[in-house]
């Protein structure tokens, strides 16, 4: 799970590769980086103004937001939001009870907020592979991570939550934008930082997306300008171009999935898999006599036992007594060697995350490069994720391991903090200040 420099350049030449085959008309459709249009040209300007409604499902947290976006001297956005549950039995439903419980939440909130009778614009952080020819329809090409609710894969997912609020019957929307989260992250710090062109989520899921040339794009038309891409770069590997570096832990995660054979690279790197893979060394590890005495529980043996934060809290200040806490409560009476072993476990595997995705991360770097036709590229990449934003070490491995893989380049990393659903906002922002402009 260690790789060398020379490893990561050879993945990051991979990826770099696959990129150019997404994009290709004759490639695309055997590709597996989909390099999906998402119709977003360009960042906010600052003369967005309105209120706004954001919904933002897909991540670790199903949340909605009212976005306020005013214009004192300096533009200022101005947000409230809540959490709702989003329980297992509605994931793996019916599309139809998913999209039915995403408008009665919108109803309470916006009854919350007095607002019921108000027609606001709304912007859908949907993040998952969306097929769109434009900015105000998605067709789910498949769900990943946690969610596989029956009848959504080939539908437009507005059309589909546009029917759930009007069969309620008691408010209105109008949903102007669908937007990936990673699409919603370089927004919201593209508002921030005009140089913002990549946009990155490290959480239950990883991806990124990032500004092509439109004339690279096949399947979009036109020559002129930019467009922004999302890479789902978590499918890197559905090809069998990663078998050299999986290892049987991957193997078995994959096997046991919702999803199997598909979003490899995000079964290597993200939240959502990252503490499983840790306990699945740690049972090998065991039952060859190297950890815990050769004590094996149930506890330990239970899928989802030890999670991704428990990983985080293992690599803190105070690790270690973390991790006797964590591995005595899975019943295995650790000694101070086998924590030890633990945290280095721990890190082996958020440290191969962190390299892996500089890689993949470098590979867009270098693109951008290429299309400037620089010798040094300076950019900024707008980052969220439950992941990078927990974990105490992650974030800096990360930069570190970026700038050494691309050394030609000033690259700032910024951090998004609820950016995707404030990033919908602002999608949604620059649609109506667009729609208001062709109206005048
Ligand atoms: C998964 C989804 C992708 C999303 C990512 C991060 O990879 O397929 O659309 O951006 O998770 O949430």
């Amino acid at each position: 799970m260690r790789f060398s420099d020379e490893t990561l350049l050879d993945i990051m030449q991979r990826f770099r590769r696959e990129l150019v085959s997404g994009l290709g008309r004759d490639t695309n459709p055997t590709a597996s980086l989909k390099m999906l249009p998402t119709f977003v040209r360009s960042i906010p300007d600052g003369s967005e103004k309105g209120d706004f409604i954001a919904l933002d499902l897909g991540g670790s947290n199903f949340r909605i937001l009212r976005v306020r976006v005013s214009h004192e001297k300096k533009q200022t956005v101005q947000m409230e939001s809540q959490i709702y549950d989003t329980p297992e039995d509605i994931m793996h439903g019916s599309g139809t009870k998913l999209f039915d419980h995403v408008a009665e939440c919108l109803g309470d909130f916006m009854q919350k907020h007095n607002i019921k009778d108000k027609k606001l614009p709304v912007g859908f952080t949907f993040s998952f592979p969306c097929q769109q020819t434009k900015l105000d329809e998605g067709y789910l090409i498949t769900w990943t991570k946690r969610f596989k609710a029956s009848g959504v894969e080939g539908m437009d997912v507005v059309k589909l939550l546009n029917k759930a609020i009007k069969k309620r019957g008691d408010y209105d929307a109008d949903i102007m934008a669908v937007v990936n989260d990673t699409v919603g992250t370089m927004m919201t710090c593209g508002f921030d930082d005009q140089r913002c062109e990549v946009g990155i989520i490290i959480g239950t899921g990883t991806n990124a997306c990032y500004m092509e040339e439109l004339r690279h794009i096949d399947l979009v038309e036109g020559d002129e300008g930019r467009m922004c891409v999302n890479t789902e770069w978590g499918a890197f590997g559905d090809d069998g171009r990663l078998e050299d570096i999986r290892t049987e832990f991957d193997r078995e995660i994959d096997r046991g999935s919702l999803n199997p054979g598909k979003q490899l690279f995000e079964k290597m790197v993200s939240g959502m898999y990252m503490g499983e893979l840790v306990r699945l060394i740690l049972v090998k590890m065991a039952k060859e006599g190297l950890l815990f005495e050769g004590r094996i529980t149930p506890e330990l043996l239970t899928k989802g036992k030890f999670e991704t934060k428990h990983v985080s809290a293992i690599e803190n200040k105070e690790g270690l007594s973390k991790a006797k806490e964590i591995l005595t409560r899975l019943g295995v009476e650790p000694s101070t060697d086998d924590c030890i072993a633990v945290q280095h476990v721990c890190t082996i595997v958020s440290f191969r995350s962190a390299n892996l995705i500089a890689a993949t991360l470098g590979g867009i770097l270098l693109r951008l490069k290429e299309n400037k036709g620089v010798a040094r590229l300076r950019t900024t990449v707008g980052i969220d994720g439950s992941l990078y934003k927990m974990h105490p070490q992650y974030a800096r491995r990360l930069h570190k391991t970026v700038r050494r893989l691309v050394p030609d380049s000033d690259v700032r990393f910024l951090l998004s903090e609820s950016g995707s659903g404030k990033g919908a906002a602002m999608v949604t922002a620059v649609a109506y200040r667009l729609a208001d402009q062709s109206r005048q």
